[in-house]
């Protein structure tokens, strides 16, 4: 006889049962208690998904609300990679899952959708194990919402999204959007969104408006002061040349738009080096190679160089003159900005999404219309002619990234967020 679980979903009533047998196979997490949320004079613990092992911008700024509750939370990971060597690093226990991840992508139609569940159940299954030791599931993904809403159902545990996507046609397919956001509505008791754009697109695709709250991602000012100067060795190492540099730091991507900025390049002077920091993620190899043919028929090669995946963001900011984030479709947050603030280098970005939200145009940076190249070249060369507004515009910015965008507040805010659902859950 199937079992119908609150979101109308059928499990046969044995896997029910076998999923929700203890679990013996995951770390063992510290029992002391930290600064994280603290309920009826017990620490509060929260079993964090991801579906990623790669390093994006959600699974950094995971990394970092993760830390907080380091001593009480667990980060599940449905696949390995080097997101689970950040979190060994910096003490977050953690957990990858064995088998194989999931493969439903944005575009996902119904079908591979239907095809999915199989290799979802048993997930599922594991999730709700794991949370019966938890105070609360947080799906940091779109995959993880999917896992964490229907294990929290089984597992009778609340469930928070932290939803760090803009839930649009231009990122998702409509089923992925009405899954996401029937399954927000239904089973979460909190939307944490990373900016106000997140939180509009969520509820022009029918998300509950009472159920989402605006939190900006968090950043430690620490981080970003006083970083060596690596021109010099960029220099030699990349052969780049001396004179007006501007950094690209994303993953290489269609939306993220690093060919609006090559195209950019037809229309500026001899002295502009791009540097592109950051590697495909996610299988996009032909835009790389699309990137690379457009570099040579341009005759760019001594002007645009490649500098692949890095993890010292800060030093390299430090040693630009200029940022440049010039993303095709509304980008939720947009971290590169705020880190390009903090470490001292003016950014210009382009205006649409959460970027309009960090940046306040003329005084802490500049915005530009998205996918306009010639628009955007007008705008490098002005910063490139003016020295001193740059400075300006740059010690403006570091100053109010700083006080907005403090971690520690960040931390604590979700902290009092999450402590609020798990009382108002179990006293209910
Ligand atoms: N990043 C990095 N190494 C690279 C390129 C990027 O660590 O080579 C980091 C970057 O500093 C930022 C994150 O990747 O913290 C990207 O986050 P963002 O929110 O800007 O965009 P996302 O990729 O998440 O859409
Ligand atoms: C996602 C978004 C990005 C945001 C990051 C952290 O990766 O694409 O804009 O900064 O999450 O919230």
């Amino acid at each position: 006889m199937p079992s119908t679980t609150s979101i109308g979903l059928k499990l046969p009533l044995k896997s029910v049962v076998h999923y929700l047998q203890p679990v013996d196979d995951w770390l063992p997490i510290d029992k002391q208690v930290g600064i994280a949320g603290v309920i009826n004079g017990l620490a509060m613990k929260v079993l964090f998904l991801d579906q990623s092992g790669q390093l994006g911008g959600a699974e950094l700024s995971l990394t970092d609300v993760a830390k907080h509750f380091k001593h009480q939370g667990l980060v599940y990971l449905f696949e390995g990679g080097p997101f689970a060597d950040k979190l060994a690093a910096a003490q977050v226990p953690y957990k990858v899952r064995q088998r194989p991840s999931l493969s439903i992508s944005k575009e996902s139609g119904l079908w591979q959708g239907l095809l999915s569940l199989r290799q979802l159940l048993p997930l599922v299954g594991e999730v709700a194990k794991m949370a019966q030791t938890y105070d609360l599931i947080y799906a940091n993904t779109q995959k993880a919402l999917v896992v964490g809403a229907m294990a929290s159902v089984l597992a009778r545990k609340p469930l928070v999204y932290h939803l760090r996507d803009i839930l649009s046609a231009e990122h998702f397919s409509p089923i992925n959007r009405r899954v996401a956001i029937t399954l927000a509505n239904t089973c979460a008791t909190l939307v944490i969104a990373n900016s106000q754009a997140t939180r509009q697109a969520f509820m022009d695709a029918g998300g509950r408006p009472q159920l989402i709250k605006v939190v900006y991602n968090g950043f430690d000012p620490d981080q970003y002061e006083g970083q060596p100067l690596l021109r010099p060795v960029l220099q030699q190492q990349h052969a780049i040349q001396e004179g007006f540099w501007i950094g690209h730091f994303s993953r290489l991507s269609p939306w993220k738009g690093q060919h609006v900025l090559v195209d950019a390049l037809q229309y500026l002077d001899e002295a502009v080096q791009v540097l592109l920091v950051g590697k495909a993620l996610f299988g996009e190899d032909d835009y790389v190679q699309s990137l690379q043919a457009k570099i040579l028929n341009f005759g760019l090669q001594d002007h645009v160089h490649f500098l692949g995946f890095r993890s010292d963001i800060p030093a390299l900011m430090a040693s630009c003159d200029l940022v440049a984030h010039t993303s095709t479709s509304p980008e939720p947050f947009g971290r590169v900005i705020i880190e390009s603030m903090l470490s001292g280098c003016p950014v210009v970005a382009a205006k649409d999404g959460g970027a309009t939200e960090l940046i306040d145009h003329g005084k802490t940076g500049w915005l530009c219309p998205p996918n306009d190249p010639q628009q955007l070249a007008q705008m490098i060369g002005e910063c490139q002619r003016q020295p001193q507004l740059r400075q300006k515009i740059a010690t403006q910015a570091r100053v109010q990234a700083s006080q907005t965008f403090s971690l520690e507040q960040t931390n604590q805010v979700i902290a009092g967020l999450l402590q609020q659902h798990v009382r108002r859950t179990t006293s209910s």
